[in-house]
């Protein structure tokens, strides 16, 4: 099998070490992988070897084997995406399901992301796009500031609208739910020994995952309660806008039941569904919030006008790197935008 040189002492760990050390600070180490893919040009695959840290990786880069792997024989997946990820998304997550129960949730959430249900929901995003807009403008009278603080808030605003149908207005006021997710992945680790066998863990684990499973499932049964009600009277429009990832999968959920008038929401169902939740906000987090905060400059390079309804040419702002992190294309974390 190829792989790439590899060390009897420590697999090819020290490759990794040496590949992460070539990209730019606090840039993702997923970013390493299409960089030693360079030399398989010829296999599109090869072994990555990290014991003991995570489990002996084959990565696949040929579409026709890679179709083969994810559907065609639905692979099971590794126990280790199960263990990053459990503490995060409170339990199975379409990230570790594997078979028949990945397939069936899979299925229940691919109509939420159609690229017809994605056109529907563009108004509301629209909507939280011109607060963010708005912050933005007050912003920059203000001085140097975090971009990366208003992205984060607006990705937030826009994932609970579109999962959910939730008004979380993250970007007007501290919303409990993203501090409680980030307590949770500051005291989660697989490697740390010192989280690992920190005794406030647990406890910290549990009180933070309840925090957002009481938020979470009340927002569940909210949209059931819209769904139960839509069935009973087709005219009354409980579900007047776009509906939410999370309303067609009731659905869904509920067409497939031998009874789908059910009075209350299967409760396996409802756990499950949170899980998948919380797996959206968490993937959808960094990588979406740093994406709009490395395109704004963009903008500005390609003179193309940005919230200009909110009166802000992105031309006429500097934009400085803070606290000297750098990330890809060299807008850093904390990128800020200065009036000049
Ligand atoms: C999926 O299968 C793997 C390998 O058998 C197992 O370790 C993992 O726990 C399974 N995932 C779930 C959510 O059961
Ligand atoms: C982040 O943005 C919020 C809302 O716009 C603001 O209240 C807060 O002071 C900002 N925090 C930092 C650290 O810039
Ligand atoms: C979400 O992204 C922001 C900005 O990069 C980060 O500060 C925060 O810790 C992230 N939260 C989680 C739960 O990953």
């Amino acid at each position: 099998m190829p792989m790439p040189p590899w060390s009897w002492a420590v697999g090819h760990i020290g490759l990794l070490y040496a590949y992460t050390r070539s990209l730019p600070a606090f840039a993702n180490v997923n970013l390493v992988f299409p960089e030693i893919a360079a030399s398989f040009a010829d296999t599109e695959m090869f072994l990555i070897d990290l014991w003991p840290v995570a489990e002996t990786m084959l990565i696949v880069f040929n579409p026709e084997a890679a179709m083969q792997v994810a559907q065609k024989m639905n692979l099971p997946k590794a126990t280790f995406n199960h263990v990053i990820t459990a503490p995060i998304t409170g339990g199975p997550s379409m990230l570790s399901m594997n078979g028949s129960q990945w397939k069936t949730w899979r299925s229940l959430f691919n109509p939420g992301f159609s690229s017809a249900m994605m056109v529907e929901q563009t108004p509301q995003i629209v909507d939280s796009v011109s607060v963010f807009c708005k912050k933005l403008v007050k912003m920059t009278e203000k001085g140097v500031f975090s971009l990366d603080n208003l992205t984060t808030r607006l990705t937030f605003d826009i994932i609970m609208k579109v999962t959910l149908n939730a008004d979380a207005d993250h970007q007007s006021a501290d919303h409990p739910l993203p501090y409680a997710l980030d307590m949770i992945t500051k005291w989660h680790s697989v490697w740390d020994v010192r989280l690992i066998l920190n005794p406030l863990r647990p406890l910290i684990h549990a009180y933070y995952g309840n925090v957002i499973k009481t938020y979470i499932r009340k927002q569940i049964q909210d949209r059931f309660q819209e769904v139960k009600k839509e069935y009973s009277n087709p005219a009354s429009l409980a579900i007047s806008r776009a509906k939410s990832v999370m309303t067609l999968a009731i659905e869904g959920y509920l067409a497939s039941q031998t009874k789908p008038t059910a009075q209350t929401l299967d409760e396996d169902f409802a756990k499950m569904a949170s899980h998948q939740i919380r797996l959206f906000l968490f993937a959808g987090n960094d990588t979406t919030s740093s994406t709009i905060y490395i395109e704004i400059p963009e903008f500005g390079r390609s003179r193309k006008p940005f919230c200009q309804n909110a009166g802000l040419w992105v031309q006429n702002m500097r934009f400085t790197r803070l606290r000297g992190h750098i990330a890809p294309s060299n807008w850093g974390l904390g990128t800020a935008l200065v009036k000049v």
